[in-house]
């Protein structure tokens, strides 16, 4: 509404466009604690209904992932209207476009990205393991690796896999004196350019893979919601789900590779060009609708159960 408010007024109008940019960052700052206060009502919830079955723990997570793509799309658009209005140029990033980096340098936001975890990471653990990036640039081995892309999306998602991969690692080293290194390769195809994170942090079971993107999952200590200070480590969940929703925001993906007993590999790809990063987004009609109709039907396969079967308790059961 206070958009549409707008509509009748000139854009030739200079005084104009600059109401329309105070609106446009107030509605953004109103909104800067959206994911915080969210991750609070799952909690909540959880902590009012307790363990949900598998049809509500599947609409929550239809109804974030779409939710949350809106809300990448509208921060994205907000923030490329108030930089380019404000004619804010970084003149030591003269190709950058509003939040749009037309030679994005992949390798060195990861770099950036590991600094801040690990800056993090000593504040928990004392202690952080080192960084080996390598890179291969298939097209032409001499050249730095660069695409078109939003860096802050790059940077969020990276720093939120170097988080886990650190978290794991440490924990997963607890008794040794030294830590293995998390091994980050970024490769430039034709078509894709990947990142593969491998740490080797013990991993997960292969069951568990899929739900470490759920929102409702994680197997960090609770952070407090209201220390604003003290940026937590792990704790709400929501690293793995919004770093995929990123990725998938331009046609990409994240897919994470554990192997239980070892380490675990997270790849994100993208599209090496900018005329496959098209937008993707949520559309609200009667398939999606539909999606909240589904109901819990029996197994079309013989396995009754996807958990191990805990025998101690069925035994009791007996
Ligand atoms: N590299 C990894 N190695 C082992 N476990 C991982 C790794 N990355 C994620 N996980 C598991 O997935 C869970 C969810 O991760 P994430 O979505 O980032 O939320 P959070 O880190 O806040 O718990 C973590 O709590 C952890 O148990
Ligand atoms: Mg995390």
């Amino acid at each position: 509404m206070e958009i549409l408010e707008f509509l009748d007024k000139s854009p030739d109008d200079h005084r104009v466009l600059e109401m329309f940019v105070e609106v446009l960052e107030s509605i953004r700052n109103r909104h800067n604690e959206v994911v915080p206060t969210m991750a609070q009502g799952i909690i909540e919830f959880k902590d009012a209904f307790g363990q949900q079955d598998a049809v509500t723990d599947h609409n929550i997570q239809y109804f974030l992932d779409r939710f949350y793509t809106s809300r990448i799309s509208i921060r994205m658009l907000i923030n490329q209207h108030t930089l380019v209005f404000n004619g804010n140029t970084n003149p030591a990033h003269p190709n950058t476009i509003g939040c749009i980096d037309s030679i994005c340098d992949v390798p060195d936001v990861a770099r950036d990205a590991y600094e801040s975890a690990k800056l993090l990471c000593e504040q928990y653990y004392l202690g952080a393991p080192e960084l080996e990036l390598r890179q291969m640039n298939a097209n032409n081995s001499r050249e730095l690796i660069h695409i078109s892309y939003v860096p802050s999306h790059l940077y969020h998602m990276l720093f939120e896999l170097f988080k886990n991969a650190m978290r794991a690692t440490i924990e997963n080293h607890v008794a040794s004196s030294t830590l293995p290194p998390i091994k980050v390769i970024v490769a430039l195809g034709g078509e894709d350019l990947s990142i593969k994170m491998s740490d080797r942090g013990g991993g997960v079971p292969f069951r568990k893979t899929e739900r470490l993107f759920s929102y409702m999952y994680s197997t960090a200590p609770r952070p407090s919601i209201g220390d604003k200070h003290r940026a937590p480590l792990a704790g709400f969940g929501y690293g793995l789900p919004i770093s995929r929703l990123y990725t998938r925001y331009f046609q990409g993906d994240l897919k994470l590779y554990s192997m239980e007993g070892h380490g675990t590999d997270a790849v994100i790809h993208l599209k090496a060009l900018s005329t496959d990063s098209v937008e993707r987004l949520p559309v609200f009609n009667k398939t999606a609708l539909r999606q909240y109709k589904l109901s819990l039907e029996a197994d079309d396969w013989c396995v009754p159960s996807k958990e191990p079967l805990d025998l101690a308790v069925y035994r009791a059961s007996k």
